[in-house]
């Protein structure tokens, strides 16, 4: 990206006009070097309206990520000396996989304002976009081993959830294995997604780092590059609540640090009982989709201290671990 691209767009996400001439002159530059770092944003897929005479806008007002609006939102210091906040990164994952050997068995939380080649589960992509999601990730230093970590997948899942609700957000629930989503008359609609990839021996220590993508404002262009049914934290509030999403990421790194801690001594069975409670299928029929394609009818029976899916089927009762198979309402 055009190195003055990002400081441009700071200045545009007031969502007023700016004209290319008091641009060019702020940093002092010509209008010509304007006119290529906004095509370069254009470039990134951010939606920049020029019009002849007035100038450039964005669509509408935005609230960028910074680590001064962090620290103002009360994010506890010992956490702000370890977040990074980045303009554009590809991945936020991908970025602290690459800094683990230098970390020196630190703990890292990383957010950037857009990234433009986000990983999502089972190799897929992950969608995103300037002021439309929020994408950070946490590397976790852990003493025990990748194998004791089977069920983290689900209980950062009920941190999340514990934080968006108590951010007014009480329609998201929780999807095996690690999916927010709200259901829609009946439709399950994806709210964010979580990817943590695991490194170190199986008996330990491990470092995991744990993706999260929050749909803040998702624009039709974005929903149309999504391939499943989505939604965002625009649509469940009806627009009645300013997104600041640094203060929704200050929110949820709160829920999420204590469950990082606490899941070394005691895994997922403490978050087990809410995990429950909050998960979409309860009570409803669902349809297990194998990699094959093939079919399996049941009914969510219980989850594993490993967080592993157990299904009453006509079969009798089946565990699942995840990648195995994905959910669909019967
Ligand atoms: C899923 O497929 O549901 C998981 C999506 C995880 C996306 C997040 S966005 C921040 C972090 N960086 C990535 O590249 N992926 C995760």
């Amino acid at each position: 990206m055009h190195k003055l691209t990002f400081p441009i767009l700071e200045q545009l996400s007031d969502g007023h006009f700016h004209s290319g001439e008091a641009i060019a002159q702020q940093f002092k530059v010509s209008r010509a070097t304007v006119f290529n770092a906004i095509k370069s944003a254009v470039d990134h897929g951010i939606q920049i309206f020029s019009v002849r005479g007035k100038g450039y806008k964005l669509p509408h007002a935005i609230q960028l990520l910074s680590s001064t609006a962090i620290a103002d939102t009360g994010l506890i210091t010992s956490l702000q000396n370890i977040t990074e906040i980045h303009p554009v990164l590809d991945s936020t994952n991908r970025y602290l996989i690459n800094k683990i050997p230098h970390l020196a068995q630190q703990n890292r939380i990383v957010a950037c304002n857009l990234q433009t080649a986000g990983r999502g589960r089972r190799g897929r992509q992950w969608q995103a976009q300037l002021g439309e999601s929020l994408t950070f990730s946490v590397c976790w230093h852990f003493q025990c081993g990748a194998a004791a970590l089977s069920g983290l997948s689900l209980s950062i899942g009920a941190a999340l959830i514990r934080a968006l609700h108590a951010l007014g957000y009480h329609e998201a629930q929780l999807k095996w294995p690690n999916d927010i989503v709200t259901t829609e008359q009946g439709k399950i609609k994806k709210l964010a997604g979580i990817l943590i990839e695991l490194q170190g021996d199986l008996e330990g220590p491990s470092v995991a780092v744990i993706g999260v993508g929050l749909n803040l404002q998702l624009s039709k262009t974005l929903q149309n590059n999504i391939d499943q049914p989505v939604t965002d934290l625009a649509s469940i509030n009806n627009g009645n609540q300013a997104l600041d999403p640094n203060m929704i990421l200050t929110a949820l790194l709160h829920a999420l640090v204590p469950t990082l801690t606490q899941f070394e001594t005691n895994g997922f069975s403490t978050d087990k009982p809410f995990w429950l409670a909050q998960n979409a299928y309860r009570n409803k029929n669902l349809t297990l989709i194998q990699p094959d394609g093939r079919q399996i009818k049941g009914t969510m029976h219980d989850i594993g201290n490993d967080g592993a899916l157990i299904v009453q089927t006509s079969e009798g009762i089946k565990q699942f671990n995840s990648g195995e198979i994905s959910l669909r309402p019967a």
